[in-house]
């Protein structure tokens, strides 16, 4: 918790207030063998639902998937809930989603009868944020707009991560030049966890296919031209031919389009 509040633009706000979270933990050595085994396991697996059982299967402890609501994560969510694998589910609600997103969190939860844990971020921090920065201060600088997202994404996410041993996303390779080499499985050093892409190697084709067959329930937004949908004032429907991601913080370069959720892949162990 911050130990003091700021009272204006330039004050010790919430960029200040906390260390840093970036601090890469060893594996233990059973793990990342582990990891690596079980990444190769999946890929040779065809269908979701046997993936998600064998992750089960073979991670001790916790299972968590973070869904933002998006297509790759609903056919997630539908796999989770048909094939019963004990994996629990959150999202990380910024406070900035657009309705359409809330309206598809609770129409999951009606048609699969489940919870899923919504994760805020610290009402203090946010007010120092918003209050050195202004309502809108995420458009001003590449900073601000990761001040931001660490505040209303990154650090919800560490505390829905916390004594999770695995941590099940809808990342896929296609998604971009960034992810194309996310794996199935990997020790992810910085959450100390087995991160897991159990469709990383989807095609959009695929994806839409398997939720038309499965008559899985999406954001009306995808629909109207978003394919990556996240908070509202940071994204916007792209034009034909444009890239997959190329609504999100759309004034930015290509390169730092990331929120700090899944950082670039390391030689070492590259989790995302
Ligand atoms: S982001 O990093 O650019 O926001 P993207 O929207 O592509 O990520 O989603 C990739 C994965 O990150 C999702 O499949 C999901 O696991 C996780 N994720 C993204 N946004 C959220 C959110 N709001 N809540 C929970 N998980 C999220
Ligand atoms: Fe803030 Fe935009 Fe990041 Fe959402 S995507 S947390 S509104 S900067």
């Amino acid at each position: 918790m911050p130990t003091k509040t700021s009272t204006g633009r330039g004050a010790r706000g919430a960029r200040g207030a906390r260390p840093p979270l970036r601090t890469a933990r060893a594996a233990p050595p059973d793990m990342a063998v582990e990891a690596i085994a079980l990444d190769r396991r999946l890929a040779a697996i065809g269908g979701l639902e046997e993936r998600l059982l064998e992750i089960t299967r073979s991670v001790p402890g916790r299972v968590t998937f973070s869904t933002s609501l998006g297509i790759e994560d609903q056919a997630v969510l539908n796999a989770i809930a048909t094939s019963g694998a004990a994996i629990d589910v959150f999202t990380l609600d910024t406070g900035r989603h657009f309705p359409e997103t809330l309206e598809t969190l609770e129409a999951s939860e009606n048609r699969y009868g489940l919870k899923i844990r919504v994760m805020f971020p610290d009402a203090r921090e946010v007010e120092e944020l918003v209050a050195r920065d202004g309502i809108y201060g995420f458009r001003l600088a590449v900073e601000n707009r990761k001040a931001c997202c660490e505040v209303r994404k990154v650090r919800p996410l560490k505390r829905a991560l916390a004594g999770a041993a695995g941590w099940v996303t809808g990342l896929r390779r296609e998604q971009s030049a960034g992810r194309a080499h996310v794996p199935f499985a990997a020790w992810d050093s910085e959450n100390a966890l087995v991160k897991l892409n159990p469709i990383a190697d989807w095609s959009l084709e695929q994806l839409e296919a398997y939720v038309a067959a499965n008559n899985v329930p999406v954001n009306p937004l995808h629909a109207r031209g978003f394919p990556s949908i996240g908070c509202q004032p940071c994204t916007r429907a792209i034009k034909p031919g444009e890239d997959i991601r190329a609504g999100r913080w759309w004034w930015e370069n290509e390169d730092g389009k990331e929120c700090g959720l899944h950082n670039r892949p390391r030689q070492k162990d590259a989790a995302a």
